[in-house]
């Protein structure tokens, strides 16, 4: 059978016409457990691979995020992960000690990273907020970004909205991909509610 323009019988009768809900993104943020590692190394290796907003040159292995799941777990410092409505880490942030050295014990340097497809929707600056307010919870008063100077738009846009303020720059101080690449600090003040309870730094040294 042919249907001519403007044939009334093209037009499906409203209970077989399919329904288009609009796109609704919704996901989780919670603490990140061991099982999330592997996808927690995905995301991140995405960036290192194809991006100059990490530094890093490395894909990362699981080993690595086992120690440093491990030490942020003994430091009681937050790692979290945003998670879909199916189960899967869509983003992280987590909050690590700044520096190296036992005196800079209330500040942390904040790490964000999201996957595919869940940038530029409102959950980086979500899971960065939630990052805030846990390091607040526990005490801490200052936290730092390093953020590369290209292609990193979006974190130094995103920092900036979260209330961070440019600290200082250092051109030329990496190379990656065949060409130069510097560094821009970004800081914010933090507003302490809880007591910080032991060091960032674990056992003495
Ligand atoms: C940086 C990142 C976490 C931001 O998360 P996001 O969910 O995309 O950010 P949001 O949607 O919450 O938006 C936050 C702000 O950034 C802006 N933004 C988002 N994507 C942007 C882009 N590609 N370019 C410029 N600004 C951008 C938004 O407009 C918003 O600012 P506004 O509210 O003033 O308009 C995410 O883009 C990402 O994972 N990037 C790659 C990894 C990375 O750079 N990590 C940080 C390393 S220091």
């Amino acid at each position: 059978m042919q249907f001519e323009p403007g044939d009334r019988r093209r037009v499906l009768p409203r209970h077989l016409r399919p329904t288009i809900s609009p796109e609704v993104f919704s996901y989780t943020i919670r603490p990140a457990r061991a099982a999330d590692l592997p996808h927690v190394r995905e995301i991140y290796n995405h960036f290192v691979s194809n991006s100059a907003v990490t530094l890093d040159e490395r894909r990362s292995s699981i080993p690595y995020w086992r120690e440093k799941f491990a030490l942020l777990e003994r430091l009681q410092l937050p790692f979290l992960v945003a998670v879909s409505p199916a189960g899967v880490v869509i983003g992280y942030a987590l909050a690590q000690p700044w520096a190296g050295k036992n005196a800079y014990k209330y500040t942390v340097e904040d790490s964000i990273y999201l996957g595919p497809g869940a940038g530029g929707k409102g959950l980086g600056a979500a899971l960065l907020q939630a990052l805030i307010d846990a390091c607040e919870r526990i005490g801490l008063r200052e936290m730092v970004a390093v953020i590369s100077d290209q292609g990193a738009e979006a974190s130094i846009r995103l920092h900036a909205k979260l209330g961070f303020v440019e600290a200082g720059r250092m051109g030329r101080v990496g190379h990656k991909f065949g060409r130069d690449l510097g560094t821009v600090y970004m800081r914010r003040q933090l507003t302490p509610i809880g007591r910080r309870r032991g060091s960032l730094f674990g056992a003495r040294r």
